[in-house]
């Protein structure tokens, strides 16, 4: 089965082709991330905006590379959840129009599962797996029973992975986004210089709390009691110790609680998604200290958002629930399994 994969839900346009939910023929990611880069942060109406420009090239270009036609096309998949909604109705919209154009059938695909699933693509998985969700709007753990079977074991209680990532960086006078910069500067840093620590939630050790950590950076590198706004007080060297004692701290976190969580519910794996995958550090702490369980982890290329994902996801949706009918798609703001 060939399906085509819609994603629009915050600032890369992206179109696939992939068959049998594990084949991909084609994976075209139009990211705008340059644009809000001078803004600090992805500004919702410029996205919308540039969304319009670049779903339909996209979509053609998808179809070009793949070497099909619409007509070769046996299903539509569209990310309908949680995003920017502005910039969601565009590939929805989009979707709903070629469905009704082509009669094709459609089905809506939650984007933070589809996250997930782009670990698990083409791969044998022992389930029950722990799928580890970080991305930049979610830091959750679940229970995954099967592709489309979930439950929630915990989630960040204020801020998600991403975007401690991004707010640390941008304290530190860092572009947007600032994962990928904190990962860099941190290279040349001393991640045992700094004592952070993630918070504790009480009542649900299991759960995430970034919001804590993110203030002692902001007064280790501006002083304390400082606010958002005033001047870096720190050298270049002692920003690079900050990065690393940084990310030391979160991903220790992480690591911690995926350890705790996986040997609770018997997992016989471990699933993670989400933009923050790409950070090699995380990997490594990750490999090193859950050493009793495989590890699955999306190729590069499926890390950040794309098409590819919500296709491979919709080919199993589809069998699981069928189609919508165009008319009857909704946008949503929630996650898979809230
Ligand atoms: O999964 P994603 O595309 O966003 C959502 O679906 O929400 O991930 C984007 C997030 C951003 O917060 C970005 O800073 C973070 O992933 N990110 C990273 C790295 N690359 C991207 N965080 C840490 N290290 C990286 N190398
Ligand atoms: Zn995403």
């Amino acid at each position: 089965m060939l399906v085509l994969g819609i994603e629009s839900t915050c600032d890369e346009t992206s179109c696939s082709v992939v068959r049998d939910g594990k084949e991909i023929l084609s994976n075209v990611v139009s990211s705008q991330i340059e644009l809000h880069r001078e803004f600090g942060g992805v500004v919702p109406e410029l996205a919308c905006r540039l969304h319009i420009d670049k779903i339909i090239p996209v979509l053609d270009e998808s179809l070009k590379v793949a070497n099909v036609t619409l007509d070769d096309i046996d299903l539509i998949a569209v990310a309908n959840a949680p995003g920017l909604i502005g910039a969601l109705l565009i590939g929805v919209n989009a979707a709903k129009a070629l469905a009704l154009a082509t009669g094709k059938p459609l089905v809506g695909v939650n984007h933070i599962e589809a996250h997930l699933y782009a670990a698990v693509m083409g791969e044998e998985i022992p389930f029950p797996a722990l799928g580890v969700v970080l991305s930049g709007g979610h830091t959750s753990l679940v229970i995954m029973d099967g592709v489309g079977q979930y439950r929630e074991v915990s989630h960040t209680v204020d801020d998600a992975i991403g975007e401690a990532f991004d707010k640390v960086a941008k304290v530190m006078g860092l572009p947007y986004p600032g994962g990928p910069e904190i990962e860099k500067l941190a290279l040349k840093g001393d991640a045992t210089r700094f004592a952070f620590k993630a918070g504790k939630v009480k009542d649900a050790p299991l759960n995430f709390s970034f919001s804590g950590l993110k203030t002692s950076v902001l007064y280790t590198v501006k002083g304390p009691r400082a606010s958002q706004k005033s001047p870096i007080i720190i050298s270049e060297e002692d920003k690079a110790d900050v990065a690393a004692s940084f990310q030391e701290a979160a991903f220790s976190d992480i690591a911690k609680k995926v350890k705790i969580a996986a040997k609770e519910q018997n997992c016989k794996s471990i699933i993670l998604g989400g933009g923050v995958t790409n950070n090699k550090y995380l990997r490594k702490v990750l490999a090193e200290r859950c050493q009793n369980l495989p590890l699955y982890w999306p190729a590069p290329a499926l890390t950040l958002d794309n098409g590819a994902m919500i296709a491979g996801l919709g080919y199993h949706r589809f069998l699981l629930d069928g189609g919508s009918e165009p008319h009857k798609l909704e946008v949503s703001t929630q996650a898979a399994w809230s």
